[in-house]
């Protein structure tokens, strides 16, 4: 930890981080780090660690981050550094075995999503973290959107009722390469879990059970799984519909899925991008009422909208105030719960309780 003074001789404490897994998706964390007004002063890169040290000595010349340990071996450069944060953004199969040995060292950790390659390794995570006395959150960045916050303050105005049902979309047909091709439950490890957590962000519902259809459809690219259909129970009897599939060419859908919420008095619907459309019973006679179109606010706090970066100051703002990140280890394990209540259920073929 560097102690400075600003101008106004406020003192402000850079904290040390080391980033592992300096792959395609590091680049957006750094460039978030460094570009991202609250962060470039906060936190200094001051080791980069991959399993192929040119990976990260490139990484380090994109970013001009010339000052920064390089190396193929996490623990050495953690003692050598004592880094205070650790940002773990190694493939999911590695991530428990990193992020454990972010916690030895004593960092706070915060890992890139799915939070573990299974429930039990989670489970660990957190029991680790709680042990160490660290702040352990995962990059959850899709909640960290304009759009889902939208979403989640106008289910709380209660303008359309109460929520009783939640229906996502997902159809989209990416060429990845890399892990993703190769890996079981493609769609349901790498991606549907950004939605799961989502609608359980914007619903405030408890996940309770799931039933799934999992398939790898003619034509896809992919090993297994790049396709999901699921229906979970939530709380309050709430239902969420999901599917979706990581190989349908075509016109896509958004990255985001297009969403539509169903309450007592109205639905809402978002394409994921742009257009939000609400609407309440009007007051025809007859079989149907008609409707009555409502505005959706903007969302809240536009500083919480800007995906990896957001993530990135809720975590920061986290270790500074002792407040428990929103996208802490411990609530977010309830977001992977969904996603191996899925893979369990498509598996047995049985509907599965969710427990996280
Ligand atoms: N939040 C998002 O929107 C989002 C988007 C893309 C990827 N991701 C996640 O980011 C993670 C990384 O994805 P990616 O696309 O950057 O993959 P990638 O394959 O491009 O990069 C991963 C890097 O980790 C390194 N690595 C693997 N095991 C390691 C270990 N034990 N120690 C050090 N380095 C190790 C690899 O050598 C590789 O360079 C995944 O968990 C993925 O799901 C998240």
């Amino acid at each position: 930890m560097k102690e400075r003074r600003t101008v106004n001789e406020e003192a402000i404490v850079t904290l040390k981080a080391v980033l592992c897994g300096c792959g395609a998706m590091a680049h957006g964390w750094v460039r978030a780090l460094k570009t991202t007004p609250g962060l470039a002063d906060a936190i200094e890169i001051v080791g980069l660690v991959d399993l192929d040290a040119r990976v990260a000595r490139q990484l380090a010349e994109t970013f001009g981050l010339t000052e920064a340990v390089i190396d193929t071996d996490l623990d050495r450069v953690l003692r050598e550094t004592r880094a205070d944060l650790l940002f773990d953004v190694v493939v999911p199969a590695a991530r428990r075995a990193v992020v454990a040995s972010g916690l030895e060292h004593g960092c706070h950790v915060l890992s890139e999503k799915p939070m573990a390659a299974s429930l039990d390794e989670a489970r660990e995570l957190v029991a680790l973290a709680e042990a160490a006395g660290r702040i352990h959150a995962v990059v959850q960045n899709r909640r960290f959107i304009s759009g889902i916050r939208r979403m989640r303050r106008f289910v709380e105005s209660g303008v359309i009722g109460d929520l009783t049902g939640i229906h996502c979309d997902f159809f989209i047909a990416p060429h990845f390469g890399g892990f993703r091709e190769k890996m079981d439950n493609v769609l349901l490890l790498d991606m549907a879990i950004h939605t799961f957590d989502a609608a359980r962000f914007v619903s405030g519902k408890r996940p309770l059970s799931v039933y799934c259809l999992e398939t790898n459809p003619a034509g896809s690219w992919y090993a297994h799984g790049a396709s999901a259909n699921a229906i979970f129970r939530l709380s309050d009897d709430v239902a969420f519909t999901y599917r979706g599939s990581w190989c349908a060419e075509g016109r896509r859908t958004s990255w985001e899925s297009a969403w539509r919420l169903v309450g007592s008095k109205g639905m809402l619907t978002w394409d994921g991008e742009e257009a939000f459309d609400a609407a309440v019973a009007g007051e025809e006679e007859g079989l149907l009422r008609g409707y009555r179109p409502i505005e959706v606010p903007p969302a809240p706090r536009e500083q919480e909208t800007h995906g990896h970066a957001s993530v990135i100051a809720d975590f920061l703002d986290a270790i500074r105030s002792g407040r428990p990140p929103e996208t802490a280890g411990f609530d977010n394990i309830k977001s992977l719960a969904m996603v191996f209540g899925a893979i369990e259920s498509a598996r047995t073929g049985q509907p599965v309780a969710i427990e996280a």
